[in-house]
């Protein structure tokens, strides 16, 4: 048994989809989510930047005596685990391509599939090489979506805007004829409804985050890390107040909770 918190952090309220998820499926444990709202988006910045954000928000997340970090990024995850697993041996740290990467093998039938994400998740190709290695002969076709985030921020994720943003990006993907499409992004998934208008029924979106947060469930079982304790308790962190953070998280999460300010430039 181990009752301290997990960690997880994004640039800002994508995370959140997966802290939901974590929620659904290890309900018994706490969570404190760092949100780093003062520099999103990660997606145009370098793999350098992106990790150096990270090393932080993990320092920061240590401070809080967690027992283990979910990186809710696609972004840090593809560019920055294997650096971070080298700068921090000691913490258990779980990154998003992997779930996505085995959910999406097991979704398509027609073995053509796109992959959406920020322009520096594309550019990692962490995505086409997971499943290559797995599955040489899948077609796959990336299409980076950097606009979703923004959108994603604002909570405009079923307007005419996000309608005619999703159809500008996916178009081509469809031409491709994909039979499943990876939401490579934390952001997305908070604009799913909007997507799936756009791409139609027969097409499959696939959300890392359940997958990731059953990885997570695994792992505690496992070294008997699960929290013995009953009560709820999420907390959450941001680099800067927004407008719409403590909003979103409410409209996501079903419940009322208020974000607190810390300086991560500290870290
Ligand atoms: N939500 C993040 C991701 O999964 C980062 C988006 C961004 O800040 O550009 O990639």
């Amino acid at each position: 048994m181990d009752n301290r918190p997990i960690g997880l952090f994004d640039s800002g309220v994508g995370g959140l989809t997966v802290v939901k998820q974590v929620m659904k499926v290890l309900p018994h444990e706490e969570t404190i989510y760092f949100g780093d709202t003062a520099r999103v988006p990660y997606g145009a910045k370098t793999k350098e930047t992106v990790t150096k954000f990270s090393e932080q928000i993990i320092r920061f997340l240590l401070t809080k005596d967690v027992k283990a970090i979910i990186i809710a990024c696609n972004t840090a995850s593809s560019n920055s685990y294997d650096e971070l697993i080298r700068v921090f041996p000691d913490i258990p740290i779980f990154e998003v391509i992997t779930a996505g990467v085995e959910s999406c093998i097991s979704a398509t039938k027609n073995k053509r599939v796109g992959i959406i994400g920020t322009y520096a998740t594309v550019r990692s190709a962490a995505y086409e090489r997971g499943i290559k290695q797995r599955v040489p002969d899948m077609r796959v076709f990336t299409k980076a979506c950097p606009l979703f985030v923004p959108l994603a921020e604002e909570g405009w994720t079923d307007n005419d805007i996000a309608r005619l943003t999703a159809e500008t990006y996916l178009d081509e993907l469809l031409k491709n004829n994909v039979d499943t499409i990876v939401l490579g992004c934390t952001h997305y998934p908070l604009l799913k409804r909007c997507i799936s208008g756009v791409v139609g029924e027969s097409v499959t979106l696939v959300d890392p985050a359940k997958a990731t947060a059953m990885k997570m469930k695994k792992f505690l079982e496992q070294n008997d890390m699960l929290n013995g304790g009953e009560e709820e308790k999420h907390t959450f962190y941001v680099s800067d107040h927004t407008p719409s953070f403590d909003f979103l998280c409410e409209r996501l999460l079903k419940k009322k909770y208020t974000a607190e300010k810390t300086d991560i430039e500290k870290y």
